[in-house]
């Protein structure tokens, strides 16, 4: 027996070094600032200002225990659920999504779209079907760490996506991907000509698009501008025709773990995507999907309730910038979403500033360098109202404000 196990131990004494073994493609591939500041967040003595995860205090806890005992009460449903799911997704939830992306003046049909496990996998599988080593992407800068973590897997090169109305797309990438609602990281939105604009651009030189839907749903002042989704299959006639594909989750608006997003784009494309999903995960939870369903039922009631605490909490920490920021430091004011961006002096390096923050003060935020994939703009932080109180995110920006100053004074 103990002669048995040791031969198992070590093929003839020799260890396996798997530093040298690792593919090309994960030479760029590092760990994100967010998901390791993640790991404070059971820290209570820390007043979270960096990710952008939504209020546990939002989750629609009552109605999913009731939905599924619902699901699991009744035996077809039960055995549904606990299934291998097909690869598209759970048939009904593609049809709900449809609807809502029809509503929302992008006619699809079931067709036209994937369910993902978060909209995190739909921007991975769109870069796996696009993007092959040394291919261009052009990207907003700065732009969403997640996707720029997925795409750098791919083995690409980056290009800017300027998205003034006047500026011009640049030639040669493969993709575009952007975010034009209350960006994450710097809040902001594209409005509705410089979306019409994108659109035309990207049609005239047959660049294809990615948008970004995340925050869609999480407007403040009035309803989010028409998705480029939607200009574009309006500009094509049909979303057969047209050039974007749209990514969507239900993270933000009702709860991440349910880990439910979408890709809604013409139907060769998803056909394309559902041969990747097999090849990744067979499919999403079919427990999950028919949940997310019974949920979006009551999705708009839900979402009214979170647009009015962030809308709270963004006016909150707007109030505690202009009573806290020295001279100097200029934020973006979100009409949406969950984040602010905010410009130090230049030559204030915002990775010092917070790390010096989390060590020092005990407040976390994010370095804004880190969502550049490449020439970062060093002097840059991205805040999020999403999870503190309004009064420890007035304290939390207090204490930033003068750590700010301070290290001003030393620069
Ligand atoms: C802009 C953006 N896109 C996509 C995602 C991924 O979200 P999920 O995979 O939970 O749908 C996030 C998460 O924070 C995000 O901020």
């Amino acid at each position: 027996m103990i002669e048995k196990m040791e031969r198992q131990q070590g093929v003839g004494g020799i260890a396996v070094d798997w530093s040298g073994l690792y593919a090309t493609r994960m030479g760029k591939v590092t760990a994100s600032d967010i998901r390791e500041r993640m790991k404070l967040l059971a820290d209570r003595s820390i007043i979270q200002l960096g990710g952008g995860l939504p209020d546990p205090a939002l989750f629609p806890v009552a109605e999913a225990a009731a939905a599924c005992a619902r699901i699991l009460g009744d035996p077809a449903q039960a055995a549904t659920a606990l299934s291998y799911a097909r690869s598209e997704g759970h048939e009904p939830l593609r049809a709900w999504i449809a609807g809502h992306m029809t509503a929302l003046g992008a006619p699809c049909g079931v067709d036209n779209i994937l369910i993902t496990n978060g909209s995190q996998q739909g921007l991975d599988f769109v870069a796996r079907l696009l993007l092959s080593p040394g291919d261009t992407v052009a990207v907003e800068m700065p732009s969403f760490i997640g996707a720029l973590r997925a795409f750098d897997a791919y083995e690409v090169r980056y290009a800017a996506l300027p998205t003034a109305v006047e500026a011009p797309l640049p030639g040669g990438a493969k993709f575009g991907y952007l975010g034009p609602d209350f960006r994450n990281p710097t809040g902001t939105s594209l409005s509705l000509a410089e979306r019409t604009a994108v659109v035309e651009k990207a049609a005239a030189i047959g660049l294809p698009l990615l948008e970004d839907g995340c925050y869609e749903q999480l407007w403040f002042e009035g309803a989010a501008a028409p998705s480029v989704f939607a200009l574009a299959v309006q500009a094509a006639r049909s979303v057969e025709a047209c050039g974007v594909l749209h990514a969507g989750s239900f993270s933000k608006t009702l709860a991440p773990s349910l880990r439910t997003g979408w890709i809604a784009g013409p139907s060769a494309v998803i056909r394309k995507l559902v041969l990747i999903k097999q090849a990744a995960d067979l499919a999403t939870s079919a427990l999950n999907q028919m949940l997310v369903l019974e949920l979006a039922a009551g999705l708009e009631a839900h979402v009214v309730r979170a647009r009015a605490l962030y809308r709270r909490r963004r006016d909150a920490m707007l109030r505690a910038l202009e009573d806290g920021m020295p001279p100097g430091v200029t934020w973006t004011r979100p009409e949406g979403g969950l984040y602010i961006w905010l410009t130090l002096p230049p030559g204030l390096d915002g990775a010092a500033v917070a790390e010096r923050a989390l060590m020092e003060d005990q407040v976390s935020v994010i370095s804004g360098a880190a969502f550049y994939p490449v020439e970062p703009r060093r002097n840059t932080l991205r805040l999020s109202y999403s999870l503190a109180s309004e009064a420890d995110a007035a304290e939390g920006v207090r204490r930033l404000g003068r750590r700010i100053e301070a290290m001003m004074a030393l620069a």
